[in-house]
Order: C-alpha cells, then structure tokens, then sequence
C-alpha cells in the first residue's frame, strides 16, 4: 500500500521541480527530429535563456551549431541528456557534447555540440547576455562524423575532433601555424603590426623524451648580435588546451603558460610523458609581441631533444629561471566555470571600456603554477582511465582513492597536501 503512494508523491515532485525549471527559460522549443524532417532551424533574438527539447532522434548524433550575429564570449552553449542542464554540474560537463567552452574563450561566433542520441530527449539551453544579439540555431540529426566548422576545410573530421592539415591548429583548425620539426633551428622576424604568431611541434617522436625549445632573440639591425634586457617585448604562450585565446589575460592562466623570452632567451624544456593520446600529439605555442615596441625584432627557434635534462617534481625548484618544466596535459572538462566567468567578466569590463585590441601582453613573468598533470600523492597521472578524480576546496587536484587515504593518516586538522590549506575529507564525494 505504501509503495504506490511513494511513486505518486515521487512523479508529482518531479513533474513540479521540471516545470519550476522550464519556467525559468524565457521561451522554449519542443523539437521533433525523426527520419524525414532531420535538420531543424531558428533564428532567435531578444530571448536571455531558451530551451530546446529534443525527442525522436532516430540516428546516431544530434548535432547543435550557432551562428551568431555579432560576437558574444558570455553565450553559454548547454545540453544533457533526459534533464535539464545543471548549473552545478558545469565543470564536469564535457566540451563538445555538453558544454562548448572553447569557442566561448576564443570569442568565435559560433558554437557546436555533437550529442549521443540515447533514446532520452535531449535538452539544451542557450544562455546569452547581450540580448540585442541574434543567433541562428540548427539542430541536426545524422549517423555520421561530424565536426565544428567542417574543421575550417583544413583537417579530417574524426569521431574525436578535428584531425588538422599540417599548419593548421586550433579545435576546428582555423587557424594557420609554422610547424617546427625536431633538430632544426629557424629565424622569424616579428615587425610593428603582427602581435600574435603561432606555431606547432609534433611531439610523437618525443613520446618519453625531453623536448627542448631554445628562443634566442637578436635585434633587427645587428643580426648576430644578442639584444640585451633592455628589449623584453616577446612573449611564448604554451597553450594547455584547444583553445587558441589571444585577448586575455592572467586569468587563464588555466588555460597556457606564458613566459617572457627575457634578456634574449628563454630556454624551455618538458618531458613528454609516453601515454598521449592523439589529441595531445600536437604542442601548440604563439610568440607574442608586444606592439608597444615599435622596433622589428628577430627570434630563432630552435628545436631538439634533450634527455640530459634532471626533473625535479619538487615545487620549491621551480625558481630555476631558464629551465622550465612545464605541464603540458589538463583535461579541459576539469577547468572550473569560474574561470569562464572571469573572463566573460573581464572580456565584458574591456569591451565597455571601449578597448577591442587584443593584444594584452602581461608586463610581469607569471610565476609557473604547479598544475599538476600527475597526483601529488602517488605521482601517478590524473589521466588514468580507472581513477576518479577529485578537486577539493582549494582547487587541488587528487585521485579520490589518494586523497581520502590521506584524509585517514594526518592527525588533527587535514590540509592539502599541495598548498597546506585546510580541507574536510567528510565533505568530499
Ligand atoms: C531574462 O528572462 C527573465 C525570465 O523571462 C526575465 O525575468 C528577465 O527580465 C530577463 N532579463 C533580461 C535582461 O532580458
Ligand atoms: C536567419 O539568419 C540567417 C543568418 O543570419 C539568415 O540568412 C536567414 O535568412 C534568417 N532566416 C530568417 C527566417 O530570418
Ligand atoms: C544539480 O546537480 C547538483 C549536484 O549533482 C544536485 O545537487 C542538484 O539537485 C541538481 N539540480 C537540479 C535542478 O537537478
Ligand atoms: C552582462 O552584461 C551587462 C551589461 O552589458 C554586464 O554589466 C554584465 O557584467 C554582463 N554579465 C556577464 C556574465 O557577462
Ligand atoms: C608585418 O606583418 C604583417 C602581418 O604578417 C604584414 O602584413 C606586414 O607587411 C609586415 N610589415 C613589415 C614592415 O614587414
Ligand atoms: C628586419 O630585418 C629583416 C631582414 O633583414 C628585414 O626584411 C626587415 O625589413 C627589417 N625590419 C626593420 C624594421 O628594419
């Protein structure tokens, strides 16, 4: 008798809260996609939050593109499957399926999502800001690959992403890039105009070796003459994910190292762990000059192996100024929202000031974060298939398995084993 009444109570509260969500969208769509109507199209404008809910999906993917009018780094791009997207589950969403974070940080005009049809409606949601804008929304059915952009023309579309042509980077390789193949050295001369120059190295040979970049800069006019300290205009941007950015600032510093090519040279060097996957095959870096410096400087890069390099994982030996080690792998479904939302704020704060140029180079060599790719307990890597991963109060990242073991074994109060902040093991999932 007790148990029919639960499951009354138990529809009647999901049945509310769902309508208590759906209120909160300004307009929604019910989309039906089945074999003979399989590309459905809008354009939306005035709406901050719409919904779209997608029944019948009768093929494989669901693919979702926007096109929009004018740029807007703070449109959120949700979906989830059989409920609405959760704010709270965010920075766990995967990019591409549920949640398009890179073309957001790369402000492009459109945004792409490739969804699972799993018999389950599909529900997506588009948040904009600027409510002046206009979006052309397209949700598609299809049981083939396909990518963001057609990848720009410039790649082969895998069922993980775009595969780019040689000298061509980024998610849906639009942008264009000087390979620098391993044992060669090459001059570039970076003049008044061009601020952002980028560039690629295949790291598959290096797999288990050290790579090792050497940037030597030399003024224009003397050509084998070494510039002193006085000429700091050059920046290297390592970038960590498929995002190209280029307008921003510190505060993605989740995002790429930046180091300052400083008295001339910067020497950086990384060792390439064996187990990359063919997306993280590819170092992308950007040389950035600052366009404050009038003159035309020249750089040469040089390209090798090194394994004569000492790593030390201790933090307290990152002051070592020319030798870098740096952590090339972060998977971009850990990167906390916030971050998003800290540049959304602060791409919004410049573009009120009436500031569009996007060549912000910071003045000061950020000090290297220790961001770790590996489990500062085990040392064994974040990314192993079969160890879920924490990140606790103060955004340290842990297998779960280590950081509740430790948890167990400190006495008293229980602090991070990384920056020493205290943190409640009760608290974690
Ligand atoms: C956004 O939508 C909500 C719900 O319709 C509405 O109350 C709010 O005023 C809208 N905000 C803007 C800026 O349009
Ligand atoms: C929707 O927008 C696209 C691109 O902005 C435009 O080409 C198209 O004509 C628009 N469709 C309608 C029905 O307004
Ligand atoms: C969103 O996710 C959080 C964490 O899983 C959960 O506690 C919350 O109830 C969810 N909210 C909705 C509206 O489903
Ligand atoms: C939305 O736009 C308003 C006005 O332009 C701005 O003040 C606010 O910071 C924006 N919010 C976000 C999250 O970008
Ligand atoms: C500087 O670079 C830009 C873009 O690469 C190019 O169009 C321009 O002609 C260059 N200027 C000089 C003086 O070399
Ligand atoms: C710098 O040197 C290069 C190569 O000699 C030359 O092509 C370029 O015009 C020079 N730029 C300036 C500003 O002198």
């Amino acid at each position: 008798m007790l148990i029919p009444i639960f499951n009354f109570l138990l529809i009647i509260q999901i049945t509310r809260s769902q309508l208590q969500n759906s209120d909160k969208y300004a307009s929604s769509f019910e989309i039906d996609l089945d074999e003979y109507n399989n590309l459905w199209q809008k354009n939306i404008s005035n709406e901050n939050e719409t919904l779209f809910i997608i029944k019948n999906v009768l093929s494989s993917y669901c693919y979702v593109r926007i096109n929009l009018k004018q740029n807007d780094p703070s449109l959120i791009l949700m979906a989830d499957y059989g409920q609405f997207p959760n704010d709270s589950l965010i920075q766990s969403y995967k990019q591409g399926e549920k949640i398009d974070r890179i073309s957001s940080l790369e402000n492009r005009k459109n945004r792409f999502l490739k969804l699972q049809s799993e018999l389950q409606d599909i529900y997506i949601s588009v948040r904009v800001n600027n409510t002046d804008n206009q979006f052309q929304i397209s949700i598609s059915g299809s049981s083939e690959e396909e990518c963001n952009n057609d990848c720009s023309n410039n790649g082969v579309c895998e069922a993980n992403g775009c595969s780019c042509y040689n000298s061509f980077i980024g998610n849906d390789c639009h942008q264009i890039a000087e390979q620098l193949l391993l044992g060669t050295q090459k001059q570039f001369y970076f003049n008044t105009s061009s601020s952002f120059t980028f560039f690629y190295i295949n790291l598959k040979p290096l797999m288990e070796h050290t790579l090792r970049i050497d940037l030597t800069q030399y003024s224009n006019d003397t050509h084998s003459e070494q510039v002193d300290n006085s000429n700091n205009c050059l920046e290297v941007w390592i970038y960590k994910s498929k995002a190209l950015v280029q307008q921003l600032n510190d505060y993605t510093q989740q995002y790429f190292h930046t180091f300052l090519i400083e008295q001339g040279t910067q020497i950086i060097t990384t060792k390439i762990p064996s187990n990359l996957n063919v997306q993280q095959q590819i170092l992308w870096f950007a040389i950035a000059k600052d366009t404050e410096t009038f003159d035309s400087v020249q750089l040469s890069i040089a390209v090798s192996q090194d394994d004569a390099v000492i790593y030390e994982y201790d933090q307290k030996d990152d002051n070592d100024e020319t030798n870098k080690l740096l952590y090339i792998i972060l998977p971009t479904t850990l990167i906390p929202i916030t971050i998003l939302l800290i540049i959304i704020y602060y791409l919004r704060k410049k573009k009120n000031q009436g500031i569009d140029n996007p060549n912000v180079v910071p003045k000061k060599q950020p000090e290297i974060e220790n961001e770790p790719e590996k489990c500062a307990i085990c040392f064994e890597g974040l990314n192993t298939k079969n160890k879920a991963v924490i990140t606790i109060e103060c955004n340290h990242l842990f297998h779960n398995s280590c950081i509740h073991q430790w948890g167990v074994q400190q006495v008293g109060l229980k602090s991070c084993p990384t920056c020493r902040r205290p943190f409640k093991p009760e608290e974690l999932q």
